[in-house]
């Protein structure tokens, strides 16, 4: 590939456990790989696609690279321009970890990247978003926001890409587990009910509001007290083997709160410390091997970089 450059997208965890579609952030370790270089013919054209067994689709208007990156084209006056893209996915399909997203990111980023489009990065957003919408099925940026710009972003409205940037406080760690099963977010948002009680739909709002107070201002025991999710987990939990004694193996190690990352089945415990995650991590993943599961585990701090150009 002629003048080609490198860009990559970090994966991330989605919902927070109570911000479900609206609040997400980054983290280090997986996500999704571009190289973009000169085309020999009119139009981008996906080269090749490693680390993905042939589940995704080469052709850019049903791959997510490919979508968000033509949207992107097109919306500049640059979609004949002869371009090629060669699509490495450092992380698992599938996972809850927002694969779809970081190649949407990824691929709207590489263009931009590229040919030096002069625009802001928020303005990449709407053309990351349309990528990863044809995966996913609904149009949600609790992945693609933080994926796109890092750290922890709140999506007031979805439908206009109403977002904030908060801060979160360094030192907490993540322990991020991967069960090697594979769901997909339609199946995972077909089970949730349409319907929830006043009740509990009142204690999610003042957990939400609070955590990202609480975020705001370093208060990581107000933020473990918040992180209690009574809208989706519940819902959700059944996906996911073994999620209710991998939450009670979490907790009585000491951690902030755990709960499903995106749509399952990869799992989060926040903690205090990296020495706590990275303990957990290690606790999980055995717990998992011993009921034969095969598991991957990352412990990461928020990545308040998003998407990068090498
Ligand atoms: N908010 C989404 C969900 C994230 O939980 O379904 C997955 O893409």
């Amino acid at each position: 590939m002629k003048n080609a450059i490198k860009v990559f997208a970090p994966a991330t965890i989605a919902n927070l456990g109570i911000g479900f579609d609206h609040l997400g952030l980054a983290i280090y370790g997986p996500g999704d790989e571009i190289i973009i270089g000169e085309g020999s013919e009119k139009g981008l054209k996906i080269k090749e696609i490693k680390g993905a067994k042939g589940r995704l689709p080469i052709d850019p208007t049903k791959n997510t690279a490919g979508v968000a990156a033509l949207s992107l084209l097109e919306a500049i006056g640059a979609k004949d321009y002869a371009l090629e893209m060669s699509i490495h996915k450092k992380m698992p399909i599938g996972s809850g970890l927002g694969s779809s997203a970081a190649s949407a990111v990824a691929g709207v980023f590489a263009v931009h990247k590229y040919l030096r489009t002069g625009l802001d990065v928020s303005e990449l957003l709407p053309h990351a978003v349309k990528g990863e919408q044809i995966a996913s099925g609904a149009k949600h940026a609790d992945n693609v926001a933080p994926s796109l710009l890092g750290g922890m972003v709140y999506i007031r409205d979805n439908q206009t890409l109403d977002y904030k940037r908060i801060y979160f406080p360094k030192g907490i760690f993540f322990a991020v587990v991967y069960p090697e099963i594979s769901i997909l977010t339609r199946d995972a948002r077909s089970v949730l009910s349409k319907s929830v009680s006043l009740e509990n739909a009142i204690q999610q709002a003042a957990n939400f509001a609070c955590f990202v107070t609480a975020a705001n201002s370093s208060d990581l025991d107000l933020m473990a007290r918040c992180l209690d999710d009574r809208l989706i987990e519940h819902q959700r939990a059944s996906l996911i083997p073994y999620f209710n004694e991998m939450k009670e193996i979490a907790m009585n190690k000491g951690a902030m709160g755990f709960s499903i990352s995106g749509a399952g089945p990869s799992v989060f415990a926040m903690c205090f410390n990296q020495i706590e995650a990275e303990n957990i991590a290690e606790k999980l993943q055995s717990f998992l091997k011993g009921k034969k599961i095969q598991a991957t585990t990352w412990v990461s701090d928020i990545n308040n970089d998003g998407a990068y150009l090498f």
